[in-house]
């Protein structure tokens, strides 16, 4: 009796052993939990690949999870991760407010949260930020329209992202700061948005402000929603708001879709019009010379910051960082990068010869 007692709980011990190990085989533990906003844009699949390519020889296990434009995905995404033991969270949010409670989840179980290329913004759980300089994206495209406009009353078609966003803010930010004097001047004349011209005299818009004009001209970062509003806008206009005309696109994306209404519209002489995220479709609509210029924000750059920063705080350092951003309730340390303008007279070097992509996913190149 007594031994056959023995022998069951044995037995039972050496069970409970195996299947605590099976258990652990299973799920392996990840440290670094990697969240993009979606799959559905170029630009995040850049993300997704230039990650994969520096995670290759990491000594830290990486999972890179998509939200498919949906806060309640996202912080699905977050559970999971955080379900597999992540100490640090790098996360892109669908919606800058929206993220809040996918990151209060984080913190609850102290993982250190890396706001990636879009702030989270109005709540205190957020470490750390990685971005590129976003006012100066902005500021750049603006300022190739200005380059590129002769004369004066040169109709100015005004675009911007999803107001979810904040980058939305701090590009439209940028751009308005550089357009705004030249509109003053005369050279500009807005085509498109009623609450732009009653700010017109308005060196520095305050968010409240921006708003008001995002709200108008937003794309939702959608090329269907951009095509929509550039057709809306074109058939509205006015004999005088066509011919030559300057386009602030907001991202590739939406921009191509902008470029091909106007494009078609026979009425429109020529038109200059601006985007950002260097995707590989606008680099041939560069060579083609169907899209003006696009802001190349180097992938690689943002994704070593990142990598950088998390690994950092795995090995116990202190991430170095730049300045700060505010979110709204907090300021967050930040690692800003810098941005580039592309056009047809760099896209070789800037592109191709600096070897962001390869010269064979072109035509016409030269
Ligand atoms: C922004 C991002 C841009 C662009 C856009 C649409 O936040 O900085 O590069 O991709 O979202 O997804």
């Amino acid at each position: 009796m007594k031994k056959n007692f023995k022998a069951v709980t044995l037995f039972l011990v050496v069970m409970m052993l195996t299947s605590i190990l099976a258990a652990c085989g299973n799920s392996k533990k990840i440290e670094i939990g990697i969240v993009l906003p979606t799959k559905d844009e170029e630009r995040w699949i850049q993300d997704e690949e230039r990650f994969k390519a520096a995670l290759k020889d990491s000594k830290y296990n990486t999972e890179i999870l998509f939200s498919q434009g949906s806060s309640a995905k996202e912080k699905e995404n977050v559970e999971a991760l955080i379900a597999k033991g992540i100490e640090v969270l790098i996360i892109c949010p669908f919606d800058g407010d929206g993220a809040a409670s996918a990151v209060k989840a984080a913190k609850e179980a102290d993982i250190t949260v890396i706001s990636y290329d879009r702030l989270i913004t109005n709540t205190k759980n957020v470490d750390y930020y990685v971005t590129f300089d976003s006012v100066s994206v902005g500021k750049a495209q603006a300022q190739y329209l200005v380059d590129k406009t002769t004369g004066n009353g040169q109709p100015l078609y005004l675009y911007a992202g999803a107001a979810t966003d904040n980058n939305a803010f701090l590009f439209f930010q940028g751009a308005w700061e550089v357009l705004q004097p030249k509109i003053a001047d005369g050279t500009f004349k807005i085509a498109n948005s009623s609450e732009a011209i009653a700010l017109q005299d308005v060196a520095t818009l305050d968010r409240e402000q921006m708003s008001k004009i995002i709200g108008q001209v937003t794309t939702n970062w959608e090329p269907a929603e951009a095509k929509n509003k550039a057709q809306t806008h074109l058939t509205a206009a006015a004999a005088d708001a066509k011919g030559d005309v300057a386009i602030l696109g907001p991202n590739d994306g939406t921009s191509r879709a902008i470029a091909d209404v106007f494009g078609a519209d026979g009425d429109i002489t020529s038109y200059v019009i601006s985007g950002q995220d260097a995707e590989k479709a606008t680099i041939q609509y560069i060579i083609d010379g169907k899209q003006s210029m696009t802001v190349l924000k180097d992938v690689r750059v943002l994704v070593k910051d990142a990598m950088d920063m998390a690994i950092g705080i795995l090995d116990g350092t202190t991430p170095a960082t730049t300045g700060t951003y505010p979110n709204g309730e907090i300021d967050v340390k930040a690692k800003q990068t810098d941005v580039v303008t592309v056009d047809k007279d760099n896209v070789k070097k800037a592109i191709v010869d600096s070897g962001y992509y390869e010269a064979k996913e072109f035509t016409n190149l030269k």
